[in-house]
């Protein structure tokens, strides 16, 4: 008889996986740990929204989910523009076909680094703005679809880093932020866990490889607020990367993968972790224990 069923649901081509049926916006999805978690959601039957400021990139990472039969949708814009915020969960809720949105990852970011003495107005507001406020924003806006009572699970997902929790030489705007960010997921998950059933996690990445973490030497770069040239990556120098030394302070000697950061992020938002709220998900191969 089980048999049977799962049969007919496999001809209905029913949703399968273990975020089947779900709507998830990803911020920052158009490449890095950001797309692999939007394919990762998607073979696990989510709808994604990849939500990125570069549009080439989200439109290529939704294309190649389509392409493998899973349900992608890009939606291009500034998580700094408060009108492309109101745009992404309208699309969201209307991608989906049922008006719901279950998942948010509010994943988007970049750094921009110097030591608080040198440290401008600007990098300050821009890092605060991007890391700790654009999440806040896209919440709020997405509230009326998580306060809801309609038995459906909703997760949300603040992404911080080890920098936030530990602090970071050269960080103070974005450890700032991404300090923030931790208690504002276990505010969220104090406001709707009680009625709604909201989970709503941080997950705090140490060193996984992305553009992000590439040497600088590469001249990867990004664009401000204000049109600003800001160069991303570490520079090769004080990545001490040799002989025994490489990575002496990661317990498992290694950056983690995009894909091994993404897994953990659908962890977090499965059902596996469905007793789990209001804590934040250390994914460092050990480092800073
Ligand atoms: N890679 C790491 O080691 C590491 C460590 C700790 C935390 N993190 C955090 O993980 C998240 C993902 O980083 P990643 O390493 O995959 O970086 P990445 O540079 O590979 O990807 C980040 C994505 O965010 C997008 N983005 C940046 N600003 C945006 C904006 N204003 N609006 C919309 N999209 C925007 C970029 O276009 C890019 O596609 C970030 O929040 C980052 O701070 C990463």
């Amino acid at each position: 008889m089980a048999d049977r069923l799962s049969q007919i649901a496999g001809q209905l081509n029913y949703p399968k996986g273990m975020l089947a049926g779900q709507t998830a916006i990803i911020t920052g999805s158009g490449q890095g740990i950001g797309a692999e978690a939007a394919r990762l959601f998607a073979n696990e039957g989510a709808k994604v929204i990849v939500s990125d400021i570069d549009g080439e990139k989200a439109q290529t990472v939704a294309d190649s989910i389509t392409n493998e039969g899973g349900k992608a949708l890009a939606v291009v814009g500034d998580m700094l523009d408060a009108s492309y915020i109101k745009t992404l969960v309208q699309a969201a809720a209307s991608f989906g076909g049922d008006n719901k949105i279950h998942i948010i990852v509010n994943n988007a970011g970049y750094t921009w680094d110097a030591v608080i003495h040198k440290m401008t107005d600007a990098q300050w507001d821009a890092i605060i703005a991007l890391h700790s406020t654009a999440p806040f924003k896209l919440i709020r806006e997405a509230a009326p679809y998580f306060r809801v009572k309609d038995g459906e699970p909703r997760c949300i997902l603040n992404v911080s880093s080890t920098s936030g929790v530990h602090g970071n030489a050269g960080q103070a705007n974005y450890a700032l932020a991404k300090a923030g960010v931790t208690g504002l997921s276990k505010t969220i998950a104090k406001e709707w866990g009680p009625a709604f059933g909201v989970r709503v996690n941080t997950i705090a990445f140490g060193h996984i490889e992305t553009r992000l973490t590439q040497a600088k030497e590469k001249g990867a770069f990004v664009t401000g607020p204000k049109g600003e040239k800001i160069a991303i990556g570490i520079p090769e120098a004080t990545k001490k990367r040799t002989g025994d030394q490489a990575y002496a302070d990661i317990p498992l000697r290694r950056p983690g993968t995009a894909t091994e950061g993404a897994s953990a992020m659908l962890a977090i938002c499965s059902p596996l972790f469905s007793y789990v709220s209001g804590q934040t998900v250390m994914v460092t191969g050990g480092r800073n224990m």
